[in-house]
């Protein structure tokens, strides 16, 4: 059996700096056209000259004759100006800005603190240029219990933000429970969407317990219960167009994922179109595996869909143990296990 479908992209991706990003950004490269590379660096890419400079970086990285396109983010702080939003729009190679909660989840300690306070009129900026504004959605009270954190963030800062700017572009980004699926469904669909991962459909929060601690299927916002699963593979295989292919692949070297506190973040790259083929071959839903690749996100980002396509035939193959690079390795998804779907190029 053999698919043929449009280029798919990948609307949230992590691909780091220095020697990860030389070691990751091949595996997005091979399968994906674009993708929107997150901007959680150490310092964070919070101007767009930086987002410039880390475009260049990510050009110079990717195999020749790649014609893979990075499309980049600002990383949303409490000083953020309304101009550097205007020049991000204006450089042509920012497409979005990044909330991340302060502490929510890696490198997210410049994030905001005061969103209704200091970034109003950053918003407001948004709002204007038609800047999306992607959203880390969980709240970061250490009283609020961790598997809890999405649902308390969609009540109390989602929520007012969308009822405060009906117009702002928000998406839900690596969206884990039925609440969240919920809150897309019943959002204005032109200004609000949500991107999907492969974990949260995939798994479910016991594999983070199975046979012992697994901290390869770490991440944040972390696994839930089946129920939250099973939304969001409903929601995504049922053909919606409010969700879109995120990957949310977060390489971090194996040193950091095995150890006494370990780094959140699944490497996902190598394995993702494979694994979101799976669940949409098991939902009797291949047909709409391609508008949730390859048309969904660039429709509601306003960009033109990829004009290549892929092939994905079903060839059983192996996921390596671990991809090594310079400094050491990264475990993938999925590691060892053998998948059925193979994406190549066409
Ligand atoms: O698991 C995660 N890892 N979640 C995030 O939000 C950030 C990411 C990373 O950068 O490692
Ligand atoms: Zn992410």
């Amino acid at each position: 059996m053999e698919l043929s479908i449009t280029r798919p992209d990948d609307w949230h991706l992590h691909l780091r700096d220095g020697e990860i990003l030389q070691a990751v950004v091949p595996h997005s490269s091979q399968h994906f056209g674009r993708a929107i590379v997150m901007p959680n660096l150490r310092p964070p890419i919070t101007a767009t000259a930086a987002a410039m400079t880390y475009r260049q970086s990510i050009l110079k990285a990717l195999p020749k004759d790649s014609d893979f396109n990075p499309l980049m983010t600002l990383y949303l702080t409490d000083t953020t100006s309304p101009n550097e939003i205007k020049l991000a729009r204006e450089s042509g190679v920012v497409y979005a800005v990044k909330l991340y909660p302060a502490g929510a989840t890696t490198n997210s300690q410049d994030g905001v603190t005061d969103l209704f306070g200091k970034c109003l009129p950053v918003l407001e900026q948004m709002v204007q240029l038609k800047m999306p504004l992607l959203v880390h959605g969980e709240v970061t009270n250490p009283d609020v219990d961790v598997f809890d954190r999405e649902k308390v963030f969609i009540d109390t800062v989602l929520s007012p933000l969308i009822q405060k700017f009906p117009q702002l572009k928000v998406v839900m980004e690596h969206i884990t429970t039925k609440d969240a699926v919920d809150f897309v469904l019943s959002s204005d669909e032109r200004f609000v969407a949500a991107t999907v991962t492969p974990q949260h459909i995939v798994l479910n929060r016991n594999s983070l317990f199975q046979g012992g601690l697994q901290p390869h299927n770490y991440c944040l916002p972390v696994l839930k219960r089946e129920i939250h699963r099973q939304a969001i593979a409903s929601a995504v295989t049922s053909g919606s167009k409010r969700f879109f292919l995120g990957t949310d692949s977060a390489p971090h070297d194996r040193k950091n994922k095995e150890c006494s506190c370990g780094c959140a973040g699944i490497y996902n790259s190598p394995v993702a179109l494979s694994l979101y083929a799976k669940v949409f071959e098991e939902a009797g839903a291949l047909d709409k595996l391609e508008a949730f690749a390859s048309f969904n996100g660039p429709d509601f980002y306003g960009l033109p869909r990829n004009s290549s396509k892929i092939r994905l035939s079903k060839t059983p193959w192996t996921v390596p143990a671990s991809y090594s690079y310079g400094l050491g390795d990264i475990v993938p998804m999925s590691a060892g296990q053998v998948l059925d779907w193979l994406p190549s190029p066409l």
